[in-house]
């Protein structure tokens, strides 16, 4: 499905809980503090419009994808696509977005063991795997590793 993304900004904290995915009001209340940090850095997805004249808001948001950019190097800290909307490529292409716009030289992430979505995602977007914490994440029956992965940008990071 074709997406239009836009950089994420603090108004569009309010629209992210309206995006129906699980755990999304703590999600929100992580990135309130991030998005007035310097380097926070973020993408929101919604429906592109054939009107150009269209100014009624809030616009549908179908996901986001939030993290750090510092330097060229960058790091997602979190990605959802509405429930609705997934396997239709919104995550690959707010994936795109996000390191085109600030991993230049390499983009980080951690995801849970358990996550195979994200981490299916991930691996098809040429994720690689660079090392773990154990027991890192804390899940309803337990606790889960976190599983680091990073891809490299188009300019070589020792330049
Ligand atoms: C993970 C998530 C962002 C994926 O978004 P999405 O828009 O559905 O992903 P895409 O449609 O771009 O998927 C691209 C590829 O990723 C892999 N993938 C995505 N979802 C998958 C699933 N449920 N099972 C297996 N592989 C999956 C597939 O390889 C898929 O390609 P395909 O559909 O041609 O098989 C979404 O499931 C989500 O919001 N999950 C809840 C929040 C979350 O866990 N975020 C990650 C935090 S680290």
């Amino acid at each position: 499905m074709e997406i239009a993304t836009r950089r994420m900004t603090a108004d569009d904290l309010k629209t992210l809980q309206d995006l129906d995915a699980a755990s999304i009001s703590e999600r929100v209340e992580g990135l309130a503090s991030f998005l007035g940090q310097k380097a926070g850095a973020g993408l929101v997805a919604y429906t592109p419009t054939t009107d150009a004249r269209r100014t009624s808001f809030p616009e549908p948001l179908l996901g986001y994808i939030a993290g750090f950019s510092v330097n060229q190097d960058a790091e997602i800290i979190d990605l959802v696509v509405r429930s609705d909307y997934r396997r239709q490529g919104i995550g690959q292409q707010l994936i795109e977005g996000f390191c085109d716009a600030f991993g230049h030289h390499v983009t980080y992430l951690e995801v849970a063991r358990q996550n195979r979505p994200a981490y299916e995602l991930y691996l098809s977007m040429g994720f690689v795997e660079y090392g773990d914490r154990k027991a890192y994440y804390q899940t309803a029956d337990g606790r889960d590793d976190a599983i680091l992965m990073r891809k490299y940008g188009n300019i070589p990071a020792d330049i």
